[in-house]
């Protein structure tokens, strides 16, 4: 598939998908259609991921600080994800895709919180990818809502202090279980990390394109993989002799 060596894969892929605002002003439209087209690039986004083999796929669908935006396109996206997971159920089911989420999703409205939960349910017996969505997410809170569990089991004697490790922190963030990414991709161009995934990208290559979230499709998603291809990844070693 276009040069992709399959043998050496990203597991984990990450994306900050930025844009869509942009995309829509381009053409002189509401922002709200660069999000509905950004659900496009999201179905084939997954959709490839799902083909070539990659286990993990990260999306930052709704931010922390994206509570700040007006209410009527904070609803549009709450409609648009529960439109979202209502079409890509079957299709989830069908391809063996795991759907799970990252984030206080307790802060978003019941039924979105109802759908979240019915679709991780229903394909929780899936084991070929994990579609995991991040949403209502921050880093940073992520770290918080790990060290307020840690401390709590410091408090009641389950953990001592000295016995706290990496993966002591790494087991109490939202993505227990998942591998940290090998590839975050951001379009759009900004070249920012957004309070995204902060403890989980120490070794991360990052791809910046400055492609606007509604017009990244598998093209360009394979080309960044490529180029991830390319890299020498040492997490910190020196160069092998
Ligand atoms: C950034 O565009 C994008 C978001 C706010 C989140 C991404 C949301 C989607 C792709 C649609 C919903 C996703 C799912 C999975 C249902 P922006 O509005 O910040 O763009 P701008 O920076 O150009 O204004």
């Amino acid at each position: 598939m276009s040069n992709i060596n399959l043998e050496k894969l990203p597991k984990h892929i990450a994306i900050i998908m930025d844009g869509n605002g942009r995309w829509a002003k381009k053409r002189a439209l509401n922002r709200i259609y660069g999000h509905e087209n950004g659900i496009d690039s999201v179905r084939e986004v997954v959709r490839t991921s799902r083909e070539i083999g990659i286990s993990y796929l990260t999306l930052y669908a709704f931010s922390e600080e994206n509570w700040k935006r007006p209410k009527h396109e904070v609803d549009a996206l709450m409609n648009l994800l529960k439109s979202f997971l209502k079409n890509e159920l079957d299709e989830m089911l069908e391809n063996g895709i795991r759907f799970q989420t990252i984030g206080r999703s307790g802060k978003l409205p019941e039924d979105v919180q109802r759908l979240l939960s019915d679709t991780s349910d229903k394909t929780s017996q899936n084991k070929d990818m994990v579609l995991n969505l991040a949403l209502s997410y921050g880093g940073r809170q992520e770290i918080l809502d790990a060290f307020q569990k840690i401390f709590m089991r410091v408090e009641s004697r389950v953990l001592r202090p000295e016995e706290i490790t990496e993966q002591t922190i790494s087991d109490s963030l939202y993505t227990t279980g998942i591998p940290d990414p090998d590839l975050l991709i951001r379009t759009s161009g900004e070249y920012r990390i957004s309070n995204f995934l902060l403890w989980q990208i120490a070794y991360t290559e990052i791809y910046i394109t400055p492609t606007l979230w509604p017009d990244f499709r598998k093209e360009e998603y394979l080309a960044a993989i490529k180029e991830f291809q390319k890299r020498e990844r040492r997490f910190g070693a020196s160069e092998a002799e």
